[in-house]
């Protein structure tokens, strides 16, 4: 099979790592990947979504795997399908479940699907009005959400009022995420700790992997800025078979009946966002691809060949296949650029991947480059350092010694990744 894989992530790097072990796989290209990309680099960017299907007609791939949410919100699963060509992801119209905000509210909210109560503005006065007569008398944070796409960055959390009103008015009327910020959601905080779940979805079939942990916040602590996630575990022992149960119940089936009611059939993988509070488990929010770093230790976790589960979901026949998880545990801690959620320089060479390597480490490349034949940081999360075991102390303790051999000058990592777990 000729496979084309989308993106150049961590979360590619290790979908490309796994798909390079498959027996049904002749050759595998990324587009455009990064420095550490295991198969050829095709020079076309993630969002051009023409440059894609073009390369996919001309080259006779027999599957395109698409790893971020952007081009699938631009409609390359339906542009790839309208071409004849084979597509693993989700349609235009099922991707507003990450592209809307506001979308993925109404659908859950009509379903009854666990979720936090929440207001929907369109303009910045009454947003703010709210805000100062009713949010800020709750005791609880604000949580400020841009509707649209705003990579990564449209959520604001936080317990002073002003800070809220800033980021409405930094959304709505100073547009810093563009169209995305038109419209906003003030939501209930959901008090709890964070999961997410990850399902392959081929209509209303899915089969639900391991459950994972990522620590969002930059510093140690869960202190300092969102960042896109700065390390993970799986699997997460709060999330026992009960909670499974709950969230297969009440929120996957559920989401997926309500997708089906609105004529959507959905294909790909659906990442679930939960919060575990007091009173359930609560969904914080839906995206439409793998998450990132969850990928870095949910694919090393899975038996079966992911290649074949990717072919299949895209055929529409998932329920024919077996899919197996490792009963173990896995910890990746990501290696950032200082500086990073922020502004950081990039070009510094990269040393000890290899040395890491030999103390069992897998190494994904997010955001690196080759230039001059020497591997440099090219972006704010560069590496993945992923640990796989059979318990929680051993494997934390062998991640942290693999990312010690790595280094560069202004490498930064979390030390407190899955310390949770053995509290
Ligand atoms: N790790 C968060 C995300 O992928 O959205």
């Amino acid at each position: 099979m000729k496979v084309l894989l989308i993106g150049s992530g961590g979360r590619e790097d290790a979908m490309a790592q796994s798909i390079i072990k498959s027996p049904l796989l002749d050759k595998l290209f990324i587009a455009p990947g990064n420095g550490g990309s295991p198969c050829e680099r095709v020079n076309i960017k993630a969002s051009d979504v023409d440059g894609v299907v073009n390369f996919a007609k001309n080259n006779s791939i027999d599957l395109v795997i698409i790893g971020p949410e952007s081009p699938l919100i631009k409609g390359m699963a339906d542009q790839l399908e309208k071409a004849g060509v084979l597509v693993f992801g989700c349609s235009k119209e099922a991707a507003q479940m990450e592209g809307s905000k506001i979308y993925a509210k109404k659908l859950m909210l009509d379903n009854k699907i666990p979720t936090g109560l929440c207001e929907i503005f369109s303009n910045s006065k009454d947003a703010i009005d709210y805000i100062n007569n009713v949010a800020s008398k709750t005791g609880t944070p604000i949580v400020v959400k841009a509707d649209g796409e705003a990579a990564g960055k449209g959520v604001v959390v936080t317990s002073d009022p002003s800070v809220a009103i800033e980021a409405v008015k930094d959304i709505m009327d100073n547009k810093i995420f563009g169209h995305s910020g038109d419209n906003i959601i003030i939501e209930e905080y959901l008090d709890g700790q964070e999961t997410t779940v990850l399902s392959f979805v081929d209509g209303e079939d899915y089969y639900i992997m391991p459950p994972s942990q990522d620590h969002k916040r930059a510093f140690d602590g869960d202190k300092g800025p969102n960042t896109g996630g700065m390390g993970v575990y799986s699997p997460v022992p709060v999330f026992d078979e009960k909670t499974k149960e709950f969230v297969e119940n009440n929120i996957i089936k559920k989401t997926l009946k309500a997708l089906k009611d609105r004529g959507i059939y959905y294909k790909g993988v659906l990442y679930t966002g939960l919060a575990l509070t007091r009173k359930g488990p609560k969904v914080v929010e839906f995206n439409v691809r793998f998450g990132d770093p969850e990928t870095q230790v949910i694919l090393p976790l899975m038996e079966t060949d992911f290649l074949e589960v990717c072919y299949k979901t895209a055929k529409g026949e998932l329920k024919d296949i077996d899919i197996k998880f490792k009963n173990k545990k896995a910890v990746s801690v990501v290696l950032a650029s200082n500086g990073y959620p922020g502004s950081y320089e990039k070009g510094f060479e990269i040393s000890g991947i290899e040395e890491a390597k030999k103390l069992g480490a897998l190494v994904f490349h997010a955001g690196d480059e080759l230039r001059d034949g020497k591997l440099v940081t090219n972006g704010g999360r560069v590496l993945n350092v992923t640990y796989v075991g059979d318990d929680y102390k051993d494997c934390i303790e062998k991640v942290y010694d693999c990312v010690n051999k790595i280094s560069w000058d202004g490498m930064f990592y979390r030390k407190d990744i899955a310390y949770r777990v053995l509290r």
